[in-house]
């Protein structure tokens, strides 16, 4: 199971070091967590194109990078976070109109498309997508800022997309990537492998004042 920071808990007036120890530590992909100060519940604001552009400056092109929209306009502000260097749109079903519509879109510009849903958003209105997309997210917390307690209750619903994408890769379909985000840490890194996670997203786990990234990344991967 690949390991991706969410940089939240990072200090944003020393994101470049943090994203230097991040890729000295093996990471490949960063997390990016676009919050528009409406969506999530808490209203909070995190940051949008511009920071992910110096971010895509700072870190080249090998590393994956890859932005969560909790957004209320995806539909029509998707395109910023292309232009600003990112690899892949990750949209919430809860928040976007025409979801089909908006994976064609993203197709067309040559960007890979993620669908994220909350803990308490059933599985089944993403199933119907799941052939046309390169990545599902299966929120572990509620959305709206890092630090939270991990919600087990996603289980089953991780489970059932693993079978499904299964099945998908065995009938010769698209390999759709399963992400789980919100609330991993060492203690339960190795239950969501478990589960079939292709890749957890990590950040208060991976970016604390307990100890460097390097040993917080160490200590997850030694726990699988
Ligand atoms: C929450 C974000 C998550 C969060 C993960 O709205 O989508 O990516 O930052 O942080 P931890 O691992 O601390 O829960
Ligand atoms: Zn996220």
């Amino acid at each position: 199971m690949e390991i991706t920071p969410s940089i939240l808990t990072a200090d944003f007036c020393r994101l470049g070091e943090t994203l230097e120890k991040a890729i000295d530590a093996g990471i490949k992909w960063l997390h990016m967590d676009v919050m528009d100060g409406n969506w999530v519940v808490n209203r909070t604001i995190t940051f949008g194109p511009a920071l992910i552009r110096s971010v895509r400056e700072k870190v080249g092109n090998d590393i994956i990078i890859d932005c969560h929209l909790m957004i209320t306009n995806a539909e029509e502000t998707w395109k910023q976070y292309v232009d600003a260097g990112v690899n892949m749109i990750i949209a919430h079903i809860e928040a976007v109109q025409d979801f089909p519509n908006l994976i064609n879109n993203i197709r067309n510009s040559g960007t890979k498309v993620g669908c994220v849903l909350n803990p308490d958003t059933p599985a089944e209105p993403v199933l119907d997508l799941l052939t046309e997309l390169d990545l599902v997210l299966v929120m572990s917390v509620v959305p709206g800022k890092g630090g939270q307690s991990f919600m087990p209750e996603v289980e089953g619903k991780v489970r059932l997309f693993r079978s499904e994408i299964n099945k998908q890769i065995e009938a010769g379909g698209r390999e759709t990537k399963l992400m789980i985000d919100g609330g991993v840490k060492n203690h339960n890194a190795k239950l969501v492998a478990d589960w079939g996670v292709d890749i957890a997203v990590v950040g208060s786990g991976l970016i604390n004042s307990q100890a460097s990234i390097r040993e917080n990344l160490e200590s997850i991967t030694n726990s699988l």
